[in-house]
Parts: structure tokens; C-alpha cells; sequence
């Protein structure tokens, strides 16, 4: 959808833009796919909270679609995550480029981040919270949230960007996979 499209996104439902479609039918490549202009969000319409991301996967675990990213074990994002057990993930157009980026900017744990934010909030017909602007939203069931463990990993180059990392337990990467539930793209 063009930007000129913009004012009517706002006032169009989910079903208007939206279908759903089957996670085989994601045609986007999946190393284009993560890395920019993603957002994870979780909670539900009367109390939610986005954060951007920059990593993660998609495959199957345990025969199941699954998705995969790794949040810091501060952002109260993951707090939500672990509460609700359910969460989105929002892929955007180039043109919410800075949106995305001031959702990664500040944490809404100790801000108004998500008033402020200048996207449009949509519920999927799950209850999940996404945006009107995204082009495809992953709504996910949390399977597993692990710590990445220094020891674990074979590189020196993983295990030394760990070490580095971890001054803290707030720092601790965790590792956060969910089932895939439902797909939606932009009609
Ligand atoms: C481009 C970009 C990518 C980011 N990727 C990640 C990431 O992969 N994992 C992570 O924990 N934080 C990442 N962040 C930082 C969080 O988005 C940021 O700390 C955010 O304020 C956390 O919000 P919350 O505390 O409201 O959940 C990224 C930020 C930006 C701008």
C-alpha cells in the first residue's frame, strides 16, 4: 500500500487490510526479512508495549513454524512477552523507517512511548496488538525463552561478544522462540 494510502490506512479495520495467509506462503527472503524495520509487540489493546529488533530467524522447531530473536533481558517488552505468552511480530515499509527506530529508542517501561509513537494500533481478531501500517504481522505463542549461555557456543568470536556483553544480569540475552499462530499481509 503507497503512503498516499496513508490517511485511509488509519481508517480501515483489520479485515480491510489484512488476509491471512499460511506461514508456507511468506514469500519474503528471511535474511531481508529480519534485520530492519521490525518491531516485536506484546500485551493487549488496553495495555501494550513495541520494541524494535534486529535479529532473529524463522524455520520450524520441533516440526512447528516457529520464529526466534534475541531480546536483552531488560526490555519490558520481554516482561510482557513472559506474562501473556503471546506476541507480534510487525514488518513495516521503508517509509516507517523512523517510527520503528523511535520505538527502539526508549523503553515504555519509564515512558509514554506508545502514545507518542506515530503508528496506528490494530488488534488482530486474536486480540493480538499490531500496527495499520505494517505489511505483515507474525503473531506468535511463546515456546521457550533460554539464556544464551557463553559456554554454549563453539566461536570465540560468540563466546567473547557474551562475556563482553554480560557485566550484569540485566545485560543476559535470552533467546525467544514462539510458535506461529497466524500470518497476515497487507491486501
Ligand atoms: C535498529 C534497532 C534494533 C534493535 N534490536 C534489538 C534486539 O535485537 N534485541 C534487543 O534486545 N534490543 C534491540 N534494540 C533495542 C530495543 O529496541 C530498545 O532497547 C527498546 O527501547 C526496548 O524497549 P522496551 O523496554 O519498551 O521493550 C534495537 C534497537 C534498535 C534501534
Amino acid at each position: 500500500m503507497k503512503k498516499s494510502n496513508y490517511v485511509n490506512v488509519k481508517e480501515m479495520n483489520f479485515d480491510q487490510l489484512f488476509k491471512q495467509i499460511s506461514p508456507a506462503e511468506i514469500c519474503d527472503n528471511v535474511f531481508t526479512l529480519v534485520g530492519k524495520n521490525f518491531v516485536i509487540t506484546a500485551g493487549k489493546e488496553d495495555h501494550y508495549n513495541s520494541m524494535t529488533c534486529s535479529g532473529g530467524g524463522l524455520g520450524l522447531l520441533f516440526r512447528k513454524p516457529t520464529t526466534w530473536c534475541t531480546l536483552r533481558s531488560d526490555r519490558y517488552t520481554l516482561e510482557i512477552i513472559q506474562k501473556k505468552q503471546k506476541y507480534t511480530l510487525s514488518y513495516f515499509p521503508n517509509e516507517y523507517k523512523e517510527q520503528i527506530l523511535f520505538l527502539g529508542s526508549k523503553s515504555g517501561r519509564d515512558s509514554e512511548k506508545m502514545k507518542e509513537v506515530e503508528l496506528t494500533r490494530v488488534q488482530t481478531p486474536s486480540g493480538d496488538m499490531s500496527f495499520k501500517e505494517a505489511r505483515l504481522i507474525i503473531e506468535c505463542k511463546l515456546t521457550a525463552i533460554t539464556t544464551a549461555n557463553p559456554n554454549d557456543f563453539c566461536t570465540q568470536e560468540a563466546k567473547d561478544y557474551l562475556n563482553e556483553a554480560y557485566k550484569e544480569a540485566s545485560d543476559y540475552r535470552k533467546h525467544v522462540f514462539g510458535e506461529v499462530t497466524h500470518v497476515w499481509v497487507k491486501k
